[in-house]
């Protein structure tokens, strides 16, 4: 154990925590102080099949080092499920203060042939299981809230992913991973005035999702390797620490990427450049000669800066 002090006393949830970036987090949490959930339905990359083993074995992993964790096998993107995760970490420790949103699934096609199932499948296990937890967690803190009690420092930390600045192959996950980005933006502001924080993170480590897509296979361990490895998830674990920590109180609303050594801020989506016509507007007409002026180049050159076909 590294420091028992930045997350003393806290109780965490990690969704998909069995393995990859999920397990980073919740060996980061645990050495910090944090009880965690370890919740993980133990599916495939393509989110086939399911086994409780490596939920059970993050947990017998952190119980090894001396923290305190509890296996959850609930699939997320079921909203009894999420339920019952949330209440789990209620009724072992008695509160819930974290919640790392990180469960995911790859279903990567070209949009000519993705599937509705492959579309579905994406969506329900990123978008709809971020909602799922997030909307227990959130309505269990309100109650408190509402009854006089301070829920103050309560931490909601979802997960994007560069892919949502558009990456071929993967309009499901790029698309439910900009909606993340977009949904932490409006919880955070909706959360504020209870002291509750709401960001994001774009992670970046070698896992089997990441082998998948052809990155190299995922470093053995997490957290015994002595040598400096920017592509161990434990890295973004320690991010994730830190944001879940009562240090980062004045920080909402934020998309963070964290990668080995290297932690971004970033921010997306918005205005850079402007055309008017003050009390008139534009015609069809109007905007072929005035568009060049908005997006600055013609339009074939945005085409092709796409980089893409
Ligand atoms: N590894 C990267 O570089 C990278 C980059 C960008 C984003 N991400 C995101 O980080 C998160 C973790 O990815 P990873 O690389 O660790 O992948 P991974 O496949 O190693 O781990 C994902 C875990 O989520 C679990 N899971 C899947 N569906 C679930 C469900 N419905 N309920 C509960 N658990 C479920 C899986 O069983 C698995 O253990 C994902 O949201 C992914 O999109 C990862």
């Amino acid at each position: 154990m590294q420091s028992m002090a930045l997350l003393e006393g806290k109780v965490a949830i990690v969704t998909g925590a069995g393995r990859g970036v999920g397990r980073g987090e919740a060996l980061a949490l645990a050495s910090h102080g944090a009880r965690v959930i370890v919740n993980d339905v133990g599916v495939a990359v393509d989110g086939s099949g399911g086994e409780q083993g490596p939920a059970e074995e993050v947990v017998e992993q952190i119980r090894a080092a001396g923290g305190e964790a509890a296996a959850n096998f609930e699939n997320i993107s079921s909203w009894d499920g999420a339920e019952r995760l949330i209440k789990q970490a209620i009724d072992t420790w008695g509160q819930l203060d974290i919640l790392v949103n990180n469960a995911g699934i790859l279903r990567d096609r070209i949009i000519w042939n993705m599937t509705e199932e492959e579309w579905d499948a994406v969506i329900n296990v990123h978008l709809k299981g971020t909602f799922c937890t997030t909307r227990h967690a959130v309505g269990h803190w309100r109650a408190k809230h509402k009854a006089g009690e301070s829920v103050s420092g309560r931490r909601i930390i979802n997960t994007a992913s560069a892919a949502m600045l558009g990456n071929p192959g993967q309009a499901n996950y790029a698309a439910a991973k900009g909606a993340i980005a977009a949904f932490t933006l409006t919880v955070a502001v909706e959360v504020q005035s209870m002291g509750i924080t709401c960001n994001a993170i774009r992670p970046s480590a070698a896992t089997r999702m990441t082998q998948a897509v052809g990155a190299g296979p995922p470093p053995e361990s997490s957290d015994t390797s002595e040598e400096f490895n920017p592509r161990d998830p434990v890295h973004v674990g320690e991010f994730v620490s830190y944001l879940a920590s009562d240090a980062a109180q004045w920080i909402s609303g934020q998309v963070f990427s964290a990668y080995g050594d290297k932690m971004h801020l970033t921010k997306g989506w918005h205005t850079v450049n402007t055309i008017e016509k003050p009390g008139v507007g534009w015609t069809a007409e109007e905007l072929v000669a005035a568009m060049p002026k908005l997006a600055g180049m013609a339009p074939v050159s945005m085409i092709e800066q796409l980089g893409f076909g």
